[in-house]
């Protein structure tokens, strides 16, 4: 039985984001505590941007043992940190932070990895060197998952986005296998893909669907599609219907979230079946 209140040793963590209240995070951690019996907690934290740097230092001052960030922080969070990890320095922002005991603020990005043990997961057939990716959209979600692929030794990767300017840039960034390609040609740059990705908010409710004709996509390609709600975006059901495997976006929500756990609480959790019931039920 619980007792209805935290002893003076319970571990802190949260999230921090504005708003707040439709994140899974705290279900999600609040899930591994009970099941790994942790004297902790983990906190919605709702932070409007003029305050994140004081609730930054606050959290150190709390003594908490770090938080991860959320929209519309992600990015502002960078420059808060008296140290980067080099993933989230390429990244470009920051979604978790661990806190030292001397009050450090050590600042990382685990989409990325998150985004590739939930396509290892999902799809235990695909490998690196399957063939060329196809990614859609160049937003923050992006830069996770071009570097997780670029660091996975993926090759050629083509982007897409509707904007094109922010593809091209993206790709000057990177460099070397990101290559931008125009999105009216989205269809045909299928031909020959071993993997599909969707980054974009396209399919997510309350969104337009992708317009995506997947006829030149090959048999064996696999899709994945970040958007969660629903779990089944319509992407994913066409490729479904084409035999593809496809590997819905809620896993990375779960895997991206294993190393903060790891570092504020001392174990390291599992991805498990109930773990997703938690957090989408
Ligand atoms: P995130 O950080 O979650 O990736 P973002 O930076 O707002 O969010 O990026 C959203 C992505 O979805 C972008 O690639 C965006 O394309 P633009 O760069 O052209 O804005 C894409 N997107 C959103 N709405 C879209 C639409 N109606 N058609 C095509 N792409 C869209």
């Amino acid at each position: 039985m619980t007792p209805g209140f935290l002893g003076g040793t319970a571990r802190l963590a949260g999230v921090i984001g504005w708003p707040v209240a439709h994140s899974r995070s705290p279900r999600l951690h609040g899930h591994w505590l009970r099941t790994y019996g942790i004297d902790g907690a983990y906190v919605p934290l709702a932070v409007a941007p003029g305050h994140l740097p004081s609730a930054i230092r606050g959290l150190a001052a709390l003594g908490f043992r770090g938080a991860n960030v959320t929209v519309p922080h992600k990015e502002a969070a960078l420059a808060l940190m008296d140290h980067l990890d080099p993933v989230a320095q390429r990244i470009g922002a920051v979604n978790t932070i661990v806190i030292g005991s001397d009050g450090r603020l050590e600042g990382r990005n685990t989409d990325g990895e998150g985004f590739m043990a939930n396509l290892r997961d999902g799809a235990p057939d695909w490998h690196p060197g399957a063939g060329p990716a196809v990614v859609l959209g160049a937003g923050g979600a992006a830069r996770a998952v071009l570097v997780a692929l670029m660091d996975a030794g993926v090759a050629p990767i083509y982007l897409l986005n509707r904007t094109f300017d922010r593809a091209a840039a993206l790709a000057a960034a990177f460099g070397g296998s990101v290559v931008a390609v125009p999105w009216e040609a989205r269809s045909e740059w299928l031909a020959g893909a071993a993997l599909l990705v969707n980054t974009t908010s396209l399919g997510m409710i309350g969104q337009p669907p992708l317009e995506l004709d997947l006829s030149a996509l090959p048999g064996d390609a696999v899709v994945t599609d970040l958007v969660y709600v629903p779990l089944e975006t319509p992407l994913l059901a066409a490729a479904r219907a084409r035999g593809h495997r496809v590997v819905d976006g809620l896993g990375m929500l779960l895997h991206q979230a294993v190393p903060g756990f790891e570092a504020w609480f001392g174990v390291r959790p599992v991805v498990t079946a109930a773990l997703r019931e938690a957090v989408f039920s």
